[in-house]
């Protein structure tokens, strides 16, 4: 289906929308690719004649975008839906729209226990919430559940609803063709399907007349980008790069087994654009749990391919990802975790205690790592990345940084807050005006979390 854009002539179906005035709010749990899906139904249906409203009380469709990755997710969506329900008994109009990797594992479940919700919709059916919608607006049976297999989502020439006016996501590549023990991604995402490098290209011209300079390209392994369709990852950056206003790419997430030297030759052939900073999960420091992981690298691998990021883009920085407590994780092989992030020198990390999933590989696997060492190992794992974190911050002090400003700081109204070429959060003084600019700031200061600074002459 193609969405259109609010200047084009409406179809029926958006004066529909449109006439009734549908007020909407997403809410989304999970990751960048489900803050990208969110943002690109939220463009579809504001195409349509829907207007976003800040609060969710004051919507008559709540969209929720559901995570399935760790059980935590999961239950906090349970218990918004047993919520929802007195709600929706006193206000039968609202409708509640389940979308993304929980209603497509979970459409039964779901179904049977709210039966409050009114929409399930799958991962690949995202594209057409707009006219499910309007099924269930004309009475059809509920929940109505869609979670066909289509081979992919297509959102046409629909331009996302962002958070940000000059920061945009970009779906390159969806699913996943590995089949790492513990993740539930292949499941409820499916093979891995890469977009053409020419629908890419007229995404990425269409975010930019939007007024996006920054464009964070998403692949669940990035690194075999186009493999499926004959292309890859360096080609797609080739391409994009001469695109007039784009002034900084981004990728995630790399994987270890993937990641090519040949990538970093690349990066640092096209320097200017694509920015020194790569997000390359480790999951673990020791072989034995890498393997029980099936991770298909070792922890010798790892190393050599963050050498050979440093060897080609010396300024490069790496975050990494990190489960504690995976089946049969003891301490010395945790120490090991703790010895590589030291080693790598990570810039920053998400770390995750383990949770089983269920239909994964890793559930034959006993989940034998009491909780409170995994939350012990968590707070040691957390505060040594604190320390490192600091540690490269405070390095940056008297050193000028390039940024994007995103808009006032939440925090202090003097201030405003932006990000580096390396990803670093940035906050310096200066005013609204200098929204979506470019500044040369000086490093005065730094914490674990952010660089503090002043624009030079000041
Ligand atoms: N338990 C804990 N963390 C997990 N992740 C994926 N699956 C699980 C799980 N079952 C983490 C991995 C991955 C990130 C997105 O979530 O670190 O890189
Ligand atoms: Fe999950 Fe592994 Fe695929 Fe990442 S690479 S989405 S952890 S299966």
């Amino acid at each position: 289906m193609s969405s259109r854009t609010p200047d084009q002539s409406p179809d029926p179906l958006a004066e529909r929308l449109a006439a009734a005035g549908l007020r909407a709010h997403v809410m989304t749990f999970g990751c960048q690719m489900n803050k990208y899906d969110s943002a690109m139904v939220a463009g579809a249906l504001q195409g349509q004649g829907a207007v976003f409203v800040d609060e969710a009380d004051d919507a008559d469709v709540l969209l929720i975008n559901t995570c399935s990755v760790r059980a935590h997710a999961e239950n906090r969506v349970y218990s918004l839906l047993g919520v929802l329900k007195r709600r929706k008994r006193r206000q039968p109009g609202f409708l509640i729209v389940v979308m993304g990797c929980m209603a497509q594992k979970e459409a039964k479940r779901i179904a049977e226990r709210f039966p409050h919700v009114d929409l399930i919709v799958g991962t690949r059916m995202l594209d057409e919430i707009p006219q499910l919608i309007e099924r269930v607006r004309e009475g059809v049976h509920t929940p109505l559940v869609a979670i066909d297999e289509k081979p992919d989502v297509t959102f046409g020439e629909t331009i996302a609803r962002r958070d940000s006016p000059f920061h945009a996501f970009l779906a390159v590549a969806r699913g996943c063709n590995k089949r790492c023990t513990y993740c539930v991604v292949p499941y409820t995402r499916g093979p891995e399907a890469s977009r053409s490098i020419d629908a890419i290209c007229d995404e990425a011209r269409r975010l930019v007349d939007d007024g996006v300079s920054e464009l964070m390209l998403l692949g669940q392994t990035i690194d075999t980008y186009g493999r499926d369709i004959g292309t890859d990852l360096g080609s797609l950056l080739k391409a994009l790069h001469p695109i007039p206003g784009l002034r900084r790419i981004r990728y995630v997430t790399n994987h270890p087994e993937e990641c090519r030297e040949d990538l970093f030759k690349e990066m640092h052939d096209l320097g200017d654009k694509v920015m020194p900073f790569i997000h390359m999960p480790a999951q673990s420091g020791a072989d034995r749990i890498l393997r029980r992981m099936g991770r298909r690298y070792t922890r010798a691998r790892y190393m050599e391919v963050v050498e050979a990021a440093r060897r080609n883009c010396p300024e490069i920085e790496i975050a990494s990802d990190w489960i504690v407590g995976f089946s049969g994780e003891t301490d010395e092989e945790f120490r090991q975790s703790v010895s590589l992030l030291e080693e790598v020198g990570c810039s920053f990390s998400y770390i995750f205690k383990y949770s089983v999933r269920e239909g994964t590989p890793a559930m034959r696997l006993p989940d034998d790592v009491p909780q409170d060492v995994k939350e012990a190992r968590h707070r040691e794992l957390s505060s040594v990345q604190e320390r490192i974190s600091l540690e490269k911050n405070r390095a940056r002090i008297g050193k000028v940084e390039e940024v994007l400003v995103e808009g006032v700081s939440k925090l202090d109204a003097t201030r405003v807050t932006g990000r580096s070429r390396q990803f670093r959060l940035v906050h310096f003084p200066g005013g609204p005006d200098l929204a979506g600019q470019y500044v040369q700031v000086r490093v005065t200061d730094a914490t674990n979390l952010a660089l503090l600074g002043k624009t030079e002459g000041d």
